[in-house]
């Protein structure tokens, strides 16, 4: 399962592409929102420069006319950007248009599998379960995650499943026993996957323990 990081705030993307770990960015406007700044084509380019892999960007505009006019501009940004497009009938006609100019669709803000199913028959490149949401919703997001991963490989569907909205490390491995191609992660939950006390404690106790040799070589 690749990861990918869930932010808009360039700081922990650069701390994040140091980790080697990180080969994706998902933005949204909420997100953005978050950031102090309006200038979200400057960011997203930015973020492009830093991480080479797929960038999603949100088309926020309504009506399809507008819609695929814009991700035609947001995909111009960066080659390596892919266009968020909500998982709708307006989107899905959106998602048809952009992939047969090979524009990359991320179906996004999908809570069931005929959304999920949909969004991969018109040619979107990603669909992104929202597993968070649909937990606080009293659903189970991660169930979700797994049919579409069931019936995406049963149908030999070529879209990527994005297991998103992801809350705690827990959902970073429940995402990959389930198959998910990608769990894009807030910041702070990366840097929780890498935690362990028992490695801090087994770190703590080489130090130490190499210390004492160190000073037995002394005398
Ligand atoms: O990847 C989707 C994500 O940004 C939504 O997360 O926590 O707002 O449900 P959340």
């Amino acid at each position: 399962m690749e990861i990918f990081l869930d932010t808009a705030n360039i700081e922990q993307i650069r701390q994040g592409a140091k980790l080697g770990v990180v080969s994706g960015v998902t933005t949204n406007p909420s997100l953005m929102a978050k950031e102090d700044t309006a200038d979200y084509e400057a960011v997203v380019k930015e973020i492009c420069t830093i991480i080479p892999g797929p960038v999603s960007a949100e088309v926020v505009v309504e009506g399809t006319e507008a819609m695929i006019e814009e991700a035609r501009k947001i995909a111009a940004w960066a080659p390596n950007v892919v266009v968020k497009i909500p998982a709708t009938a307006e989107g899905l006609e959106v998602t048809s248009a952009l992939a047969k100019e090979t524009i990359k669709v991320n179906f996004t803000l999908c809570f069931s599998l005929n959304q999920a199913l949909l969004g991969a028959l018109a040619g979107a490149a990603f669909v992104s379960p929202f597993v968070g949401r649909l937990d606080d919703a009293g659903h189970d997001g991660m169930e979700l995650v797994e049919d579409i991963v069931d019936t995406f490989e049963y149908y030999q569907l070529p879209a990527k499943v994005i297991a998103a909205s992801i809350r705690h490390p827990q959902h970073c491995l429940a995402a990959a026993k389930a198959g998910a191609d990608i769990a894009t992660v807030p910041y702070k939950v990366l840097t929780q996957m890498i935690q362990h006390p028992l490695t801090d404690v087994g770190v703590a106790r080489f130090l130490s323990d190499w210390q004492s040799i160190s000073k037995r070589k002394g005398k």
